[in-house]
């Protein structure tokens, strides 16, 4: 067996740390910010903490003499519980624990905390994020949310986002009428990455593909990771592995998101610890839902069609002086929807693209997961009509807001832009991106990296 590395001092100040770190509200601060795709909503916007039906202070206004016409919101599902195979590793874990290590014994005495049925299904704390949102929305652009009869919900099939769609329609009110609108299920739209051959092939089922984020897992930030928890925890490092590493750091995230309590298996890291796992989880949505392959965000031109041609609908309407027919549309999805989306759009690209061996560089990156697709994340277009413009004969503007905050646009750096100019940025897109070549499987025999 392996010599056990800890250093002499610690064993007896490790129970009590453990005992204090709960109650240390900085300890929750510190780590929160770095749980990715695990981070809750109000991290990107801390004023809920306090009031979580507040708008913020910075709450976006429509622009004068501009009436909304049609809202799409794209939405992540809200907190959820760790999948079958998070607890299975979490388990694996739990049972190399020895009760005789000071740093192991509140962890391995305690209860794991979850069943493997809990696999992925949304938590209490996700329909009150849901519902939440929902009241928020209605109270930014209470005219569109008035005329909800003509809501469209749609929504990924997984459980997880059919709750959340059920349980945003309920945070609209019980007045809907005879009309109660139905979740249609649209995974063509909210899950195109499973129907995407080419990504599937080359990127999903492809272990070459996540060569950066193997790589970082052998790199030297993450031994550091490993070897401190394994000196923690009393085990030769030989016995852990960065998927084991990660899985107590998600559990840490998940007791926080889903039961709002620190768990001792956060006091395993500190805040170096959490961004070096934080840039491990972002390498992975880098390379898999971001900018690392073309093909992850061109598999999402199904989705950025489907909302411009409900754009332009509603223009036509609008032009013919007819009511919208679809004046909101509401779908929910994974972050795996909304990041390939927002890659195709070209938001939080770093000029480096994200490596194994640029952690240090990529400390100030744009490219975070947690601040794009906590959980609830979402992506609203906003179209108006608007009256009163001298300059410009154009009357249809858009608003483009993620996590309720405004976007700069990128051709312009305004938060607003004309639908014309939008179009007309977004048009070789709009005229070349089609999901049907874009995810056809080249005829060629290719699975070398660096042919993607
Ligand atoms: C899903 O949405 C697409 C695009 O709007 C549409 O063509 C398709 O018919 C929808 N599928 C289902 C099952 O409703
Ligand atoms: C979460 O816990 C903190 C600290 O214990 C407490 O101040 C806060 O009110 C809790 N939040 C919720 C939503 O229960
Ligand atoms: C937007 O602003 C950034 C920084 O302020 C600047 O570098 C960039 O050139 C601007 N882009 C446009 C299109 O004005
Ligand atoms: C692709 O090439 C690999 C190795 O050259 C081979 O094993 C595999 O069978 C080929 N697949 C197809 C579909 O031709």
């Amino acid at each position: 067996m392996a010599p056990r590395r800890w250093v002499p001092a610690l064993p007896a100040a490790l129970p009590l740390l453990l005992l204090l770190l709960p109650l240390l509200p900085a300890a929750r601060a510190g780590l929160g910010a770095y749980f990715g795709t695990k981070s809750r909503y109000e991290e990107v916007n801390p004023h809920l903490w306090r009031d979580p039906l507040s708008l913020g202070e910075a709450a976006p206004r429509a622009p004068p003499g501009c009436a909304a016409l049609q809202l799409r919101a794209v939405l992540r599902h809200g907190t959820r519980f760790p999948t079958a195979g998070q607890v299975r590793r979490l388990r694996q874990l739990h049972g190399r624990l020895r009760a005789a290590c000071p740093g192991a014994a509140a962890l391995a005495a305690g209860p794991l905390g979850y069943e493997e049925s809990v696999d992925g299904r949304l938590a209490p704390q996700g329909h009150r994020d849901m519902e939440r949102l929902a009241i928020r929305l209605a109270a930014r652009f209470p005219a569109l949310f008035a005329a909800r009869r003509r809501l469209r919900l749609a929504s990924s099939s997984k459980h997880r986002c059919l709750q959340s769609g059920a349980a945003f329609r309920r945070g609209l009110g019980p007045d809907l009428g005879e009309h109660e609108v139905e979740v249609e299920v649209n995974d063509s739209l909210m899950r195109f990455f499973d129907h995407c051959a080419k990504f599937v092939a080359l990127v999903e089922e492809n272990e070459a593909a996540m060569c950066q984020v193997n790589a970082f897992k052998e790199g030297p930030e993450m031994r550091k990771v490993l070897e401190k928890v394994a000196n923690a925890l009393c085990l030769p490092v030989e016995e852990l592995n960065a998927d084991l590493v990660q899985v107590a750091f998600l559990t840490c995230s998940y007791e926080l998101a889903i039961k709002n309590v620190t768990s001792p298996w956060c006091s395993l890291f500190n805040e170096e610890d959490a961004k070096v796992l934080e840039y491990l989880n972002d390498l992975k949505q880098y390379w898999k839902r971001g900018y690392g392959y073309d093909i992850n965000s061109r598999s999402s031109c199904i989705l950025f069609q489907d909302i411009f041609q409900h754009l332009d609908k509603a223009v036509e309407e609008s032009k013919s002086s007819k009511p919208i027919s679809s004046p909101l549309i509401i779908q929910v999805g994974h972050a795996e929807t909304l990041q390939p989306l927002l890659a195709l759009m070209g938001f939080f690209k770093d000029d480096e693209p994200l490596k194994a061996d640029n952690y240090a560089r990529q400390a100030h990156r744009k490219f975070r997961s947690g601040r794009i697709v906590p959980y609830a994340a979402n992506l609203v277009f906003v179209l108006y009509h608007c009256d009163q413009v001298e300059t410009s004969e154009e009357e249809y503007q858009v608003q483009i807001l993620l996590n309720e905050k405004l976007m700069s646009f990128h051709h312009s750096n305004e938060t607003i832009s004309t639908y014309a100019d939008l179009k007309d940025y977004y048009k070789d897109i709009l005229e070349n991106c089609h999901f049907k070549e874009e995810c056809e499987l080249p005829k060629v025999n290719i699975t070398a990296v660096d042919e993607l």
